[in-house]
């Protein structure tokens, strides 16, 4: 394909895109060429709102004056610092505020630049905490069905989603899952945690009785599963993860980088949930999108345990050549700073009820299975065509963005709303309108 306009590029073949279906992309392109606030716009133009804050990750909106300008001052001061036995002064001061914003004694952070690295991080950071320890045989790793946990061999092993995982080959030794979360028949146009599920959580205590806690290093959740199609814990699921893994001296890691910074009204789920994992790995929004980042908050009695031997030996044999870049560090201050002073993780609590009426009124619409909200998130269960699964809700994610000007996400089927915390309440509204009428559209 060729174009003569300046902001399109002239040829869509050498660009593999990432989870996509490059074949009917490159026939009709979604093409992104700026944004502001709420919006993109494609290079013609045309005003596209994001219902999805780009990819759950630009939770203060688009191109922010503040922290546009810190990315820029960043780059003309100091461009790449060596993260291996030097550092440079924002990365220990984000360190300091993400540890802030977090619960407990989360109180140390472990520079990553994706919620994949960070996941693979963790994991090795149970594995090797029980090592030192003299408790090496806790090898074993237990995830969840339908969870998401990136794309590296340790988020896929430990990962739940189908898709991701078939093709590519044994994965990681010794992992577990916990059944998933959900059940239509007794969940359905649920807001917020369902009432019914929490005693799934006790199937980790079979999974236990089946391997001996001695083999058992960690258990990693979604606080709220995202990706698979946005599954709430339903009441007291956590907790009960949380006593059974005290139970037997395992470690509980959140993975919280989509429910991170504001998303379910809290900078972190654990906070909403009041339990308090052992690790929890963010990314996306920390920045905002901005410049990629992600990482992994430690509690202090493992980040400790590390510190110990001779001084001048490494402790952990582990990090990313980008740890800690600046720009990201920069971007992350900034994009704190401008949390903090419109207060979004309050402002996205005190929206959750208009969010989750505005979702829930669609319910009588053709082809509506469930609708589940949560915090500033919605997922809406369409009916799949027969024989053909996906297929409504690529069609609704095509009219979305050619005809209705929105930007929305699919998970198969499954419609999700995850905007902006910036959203006035005239835009949710506005959203809720447009995914009417999508879901009329691919009727
Ligand atoms: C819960 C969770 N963990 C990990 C990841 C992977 O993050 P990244 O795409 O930055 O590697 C995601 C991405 O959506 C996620 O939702």
């Amino acid at each position: 394909m060729t174009t003569s306009h300046p902001n399109v590029p002239n040829d869509l073949e050498a660009f593999w895109m990432p989870f996509s279906s490059n074949r009917a992309f490159k026939k009709a392109p979604r093409m992104i060429a700026r944004a502001k606030d709420m919006h993109y716009f494609t290079p013609e133009g045309r005003p596209i709102i994001d219902a999805v804050a780009g990819l759950w990750c630009c939770n203060a909106g688009h191109q922010r004056d503040e922290i546009v300008a810190a990315i820029q001052a960043q780059a003309a001061e100091l461009d790449f610092s060596p993260p291996f036995q030097f550092a440079h002064p924002k990365a220990f001061q984000l360190a300091t505020r993400i540890a802030a914003l977090a619960p407990g004694d989360l109180d140390h952070v472990f520079f990553t630049n994706s919620g994949s690295e960070a996941v693979d991080t963790a994991l090795k950071i149970a594995l090797a905490y029980h090592n030192i320890r003299g408790e090496g045989a806790r090898q074993r790793l237990i995830g969840r069905e339908r969870g998401y946990h990136g794309v590296g061999f340790g988020g896929i092993s430990v990962g739940g989603i189908v898709s991701n995982r078939k093709l590519f080959g044994g994965l990681l030794n010794g992992v577990d899952h916990l059944a998933s979360t959900y059940d239509r028949s007794k969940q359905a146009f649920t807001r917020g945690e369902p009432d019914w599920g929490g005693h799934l959580a006790d199937e980790l205590d079979r999974i236990v009785a089946l391997h001996d806690a001695s083999t058992i290093a960690a258990v990693i959740v979604e606080p709220m599963a995202g990706s698979t199609g946005v599954l709430p814990p339903p009441t007291g699921y956590l907790e009960r993860l949380r006593a059974i893994c005290d139970k037997h001296g395992i470690l509980l890691i959140f993975d919280e980088v989509i429910s991170g910074f504001g998303r379910l009204g809290f900078a972190f789920a654990a906070e909403r949930y009041g339990v308090l994992p052992d690790m929890i790995t963010f990314a996306k929004g920390v920045t905002s999108g901005t410049v990629p980042m992600g990482g992994v908050l430690v509690r202090s009695a493992i980040h400790d345990a590390f510190m110990r031997g001779p001084e001048h030996v490494v402790e952990l044999f582990h990090g990313y050549t980008y740890s800690a870049h600046p720009l990201a560090c920069a971007a992350g201050l900034a994009t704190l700073d401008l949390y903090a002073r419109e207060d979004l993780f309050v402002r996205a609590r005190g929206l959750e009820e208009k969010f989750g009426d505005a979702f829930q009124a669609l319910r009588d619409l053709p082809n509506v299975l469930d609708i589940r909200t949560i915090g500033l998130v919605a997922a809406i269960d369409l009916a799949a065509i027969d024989g053909s699964p996906g297929l409504r809700g690529y069609r609704a994610m095509e009219h979305a963005f050619h005809e209705a000007g929105l930007l929305l996400r699919v998970a198969g089927d499954t419609l999700v709303a995850t905007p902006p915390l910036i959203i006035s309440e005239e835009q949710i509204a506005e959203i809720a309108g447009k995914f009417a009428d999508v879901i009329r559209a691919v009727a």
